[in-house]
């Protein structure tokens, strides 16, 4: 895309998730824990032009460097995903997001009878497979929809 049709401006210092799968932007933001409330500066591009998908989401998010721990989680749900730590309008850091071994605190369990989902609730904590998702506690697995588990 050419400068001029630039349609999420560059930011100062922080991050952008960049080569997000069409549709997921409102996970990533819900995933890394950013809502707005606390004054964050994001920027959302949905359903941008992009050279190597043919859609893409963007995320950028001024004044904060998202850890490594952070970013992977959105691997389930982003695999293409491009973490670019900027400084000073300069990308001096640029990388893939990797699949975690295990996910807590993130997803919810989708049966109803498990632990997770009791009155008083345990932190939810997932195996992460090939191929989906297995609650370590009630051993359910989810291979498709796996957005629709991210707790609000
Ligand atoms: N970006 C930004 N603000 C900056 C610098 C970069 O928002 N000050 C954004 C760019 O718009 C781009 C992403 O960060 O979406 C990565 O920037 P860059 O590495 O310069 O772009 P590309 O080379 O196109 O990245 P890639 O090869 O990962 O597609
Ligand atoms: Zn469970």
């Amino acid at each position: 895309m050419s400068e001029h049709e630039l349609r999420v401006s560059k930011i100062r210092s922080g991050t952008v998730i960049d080569h997000v799968r069409a549709g997921q932007a409102l996970n990533v933001l819900t995933i890394v824990g950013i809502d707005g409330s606390e004054g964050e500066e994001v920027s959302i591009g949905m359903n941008v032009p992009s050279d190597r998908l043919a859609r893409k989401d963007i995320v950028k998010v001024e004044g904060r460097e998202l850890s490594q721990e952070e970013v992977d989680v959105l691997s389930l749900i982003a695999p293409d995903a491009t973490i670019n730590i900027v400084r000073e309008y300069e990308v001096v850091g640029k990388h893939r997001v990797e699949r975690p071994q295990v996910v807590e605190g993130v997803l919810e369990c989708p049966n109803p009878g498990c632990i997770t989902n009791a009155d008083e609730p345990a932190a939810t904590r997932f195996e992460v497979l090939e191929d989906g998702v297995r609650c370590a506690y009630c051993g359910t697995i989810v291979r498709e929809g796996i957005a629709d588990l991210i707790r609000e």
